[in-house]
């Protein structure tokens, strides 16, 4: 089934929005396959936003990631990707709606909480960089209750 790789940013750990934001996930009836709390480095911030190297916010926004730790996960179900960014909400929090992860708990697009991967391809890209040694292998017994 569809993977997608979700990032909590610094400001969201310091901030205490952990829980409530995996809260979202698993009630969705998203299952949690990979999680893990780290302190990346330049490099590893860089690499992670490589598409972004030539935006005059790149560096902004890599200082922004390695100021503190972050929580790495990889979500799977149903279109996770689409509807995972459907969740967080637009980029800029000012024009993501009410009842979306930035919409409920954002103001600035430079502290925006949250990151999600935005299509199939980058997923497998980020889940590859974020988790080499892989995530785990289970299924959740609720799969009859949230799948027709
Ligand atoms: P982007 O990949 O365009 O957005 P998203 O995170 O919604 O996929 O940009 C990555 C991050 O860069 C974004 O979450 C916040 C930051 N950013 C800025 O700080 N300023 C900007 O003008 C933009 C477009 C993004």
């Amino acid at each position: 089934m569809e993977q997608t790789f979700i990032m909590i940013k610094p400001d969201g750990v310091q901030r205490g929005l952990v829980g409530e934001i995996i809260g979202r996930f698993e009630k969705k009836g998203f299952s949690l396959k990979g999680l893990k709390l780290l302190t990346v480095d330049r490099a590893f911030a860089e690499k992670h936003y490589a598409d972004l190297s030539s935006k005059p916010f790149f560096n902004g926004l890599v200082e922004y990631i390695v100021s503190g730790p972050v929580v790495a996960m990889v979500w799977e179900g149903k279109n996770v990707v689409t509807t995972g960014r459907k969740i967080i909400g637009a980029t800029n929090p000012a024009d993501s709606a009410p009842g979306t992860i930035r919409g409920d708990f954002a103001i600035d697009i430079g502290r925006n909480v949250i990151h999600g991967s935005d299509a199939v391809e980058s997923a497998r890209k980020e889940i590859g960089l974020w988790f080499p040694e892989g995530v785990a292998n289970w299924s959740s017994s609720l799969h009859p209750w949230i799948y027709e």
